[in-house]
């Protein structure tokens, strides 16, 4: 199959993982050098080491803020920006919490998995949004820990946000899964979704996953040397 254009389908869904910032430098969760290989996300990311230790949650999300506070978005992070403006309907839904699709210009993106920047007070319901890396405040006036608005594992899904991603999907006709292991749900169950829709799906991933069956086309590399290929005929 000849890879489709961007610009020959009237909507078109993004759905990026952690492979999409990779060549940025920030670490992919699975697979070689992955976060959980060397974190265990039970005593660092998740609710209940929130509620135990909520210092050493702490210490593991500042050495995230660090780490990514230092990548840029990459060439593919400013090509769906630039298809983002020049196309009528284009979504980005991504898993990732780095923010680097909005760095590179991208707007109403939906976050599934919540942001590394983004923070909640649980005892007294204050937000705020800080690229402050490491966060040198990790605790809110009220006197209680910031929780970072990150969807740990076991944390119910944000309703709102995954409802107007199933949306999208419903509506698409292209749907481009970028850098993603497809194993985490209910995101994982996306690209099922988008196929049960009638859309046309392409995966972007050096690796197979177990959703590959449900793409049209598989382009096995880099999400900087692959996503060029579907943005023929974008106006400059
Ligand atoms: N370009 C495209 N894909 C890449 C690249 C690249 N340069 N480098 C790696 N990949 C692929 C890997 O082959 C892998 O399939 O990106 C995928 C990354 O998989 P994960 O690390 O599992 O990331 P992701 O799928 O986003 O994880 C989903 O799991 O830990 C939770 O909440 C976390 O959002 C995350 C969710």
């Amino acid at each position: 199959m000849e890879p489709p254009r961007l610009i020959d389908f009237p909507r078109v869904v993004i759905f990026s993982g952690a492979g999409m910032s990779a060549e940025s430098g920030v670490p992919t969760y699975r697979g070689a050098g992955g976060i959980w290989a060397e974190y265990d996300y039970e005593r660092y990311a998740c609710q209940r080491a929130f509620d135990r230790d909520p210092a050493a949650v702490w210490e593991f999300h500042n050495l995230r803020r660090v780490r990514v506070a230092g990548c840029a978005p990459n060439s593919a992070h400013r090509l769906v920006a630039r298809a983002q403006r020049l196309h009528p309907s284009l979504s980005v839904v991504t898993q990732n919490i780095d923010g680097l699709h909005q760095l590179a210009g991208a707007t109403d993106v939906l976050e599934l998995h919540g942001s590394l920047w983004k923070l909640r007070c649980e005892d007294c319901g204050a937000t705020q949004e800080t690229r402050q890396a490491p966060l040198l405040e990790v605790r809110c006036r009220c006197g209680a820990h910031w929780r970072p608005a990150i969807t740990w594992f076991e944390d119910p899904t944000d309703e709102e946000v995954f409802t107007a991603a199933a949306e999208a999907i419903r509506a698409c006709d292209l749907f481009v899964s970028i850098g993603t292991s497809a194993v985490v749900f209910p995101a994982a169950a996306l690209p099922r979704l988008a196929a049960r829709s009638g859309a046309v799906l392409v995966e972007i991933n050096p690796e197979p996953t177990p959703a590959s069956a449900l793409h049209a086309l598989h382009l096995r590399g880099p999400a900087t040397e692959m996503l060029p290929l579907l943005a023929g005929g974008l106006p400059d």
